[in-house]
């Protein structure tokens, strides 16, 4: 297991809609890819993880959802399609790809998602909450979307600034220089 470099905004992977996966291609490695994900994610304390944001061009993403007093909520989305949505709510979200930077975005209160798990099985995904607002953020980074590009036109506008700066920043980072927690 590996924790990788995590692309930071501003890298051309992250606006680039990620390629559809062929379960039977990718099978083989999968299980090292998913450990090295994992471990990645859990390293810098995130919610989910999608696989552009290292750097590879495939449909799949790591969810991990710690609700308080409770055991963790971990799940991996193949190819995952929004299948039905309602509901919305409107509240504060982060990126990894983005660290430290948080801002209230709207998101559906409830989503239902299809995708295929790390056995290449279909499963259905009913999530409200915590857990519908990480999949619709990681779905959105397969589609090439980051959260940032969710606010309204004005509030990007008004971020761009703050955020050029902190794109400098960013870029230094290197996660794959981390210990393992
Ligand atoms: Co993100």
């Amino acid at each position: 297991m590996a924790i990788k470099r995590i692309c930071k905004y501003g890298e051309k992977v992250l606006e680039k809609k990620c390629r559809k996966v062929v379960f039977e291609d990718i099978k083989k490695e999968l299980p090292a890819l998913l450990a090295d994900m994992f471990e990645t994610m859990d390293a810098v304390g995130g919610a989910g993880l999608a696989a552009n944001q290292i750097g590879l061009d495939l449909r799949l993403a790591v969810i991990k959802i710690q609700r308080e007093g409770e055991e963790p909520l971990s799940l991996v989305i193949i190819n995952p399609e929004m299948a039905e949505k309602s509901g919305s709510m409107y509240e504060d979200e982060g990126c990894l790809s983005f660290p430290g930077l948080f801002a209230k975005i709207r998101r559906a209160a409830k989503v239902k998602v299809r995708a295929l798990n790390e056995k290449g099985l279909p499963i259905e995904i009913n999530a409200e909450g915590l857990f519908a607002k990480a999949l619709q953020h990681e779905m959105d980074h397969l589609d090439g979307v980051t959260f940032v590009s969710r606010l309204p036109l004005m509030s990007r506008l008004k971020l761009k600034p703050a955020l050029m700066k902190l794109k400098a920043q960013w870029k230094k980072i290197d996660e794959s220089k981390m210990k393992p927690m």
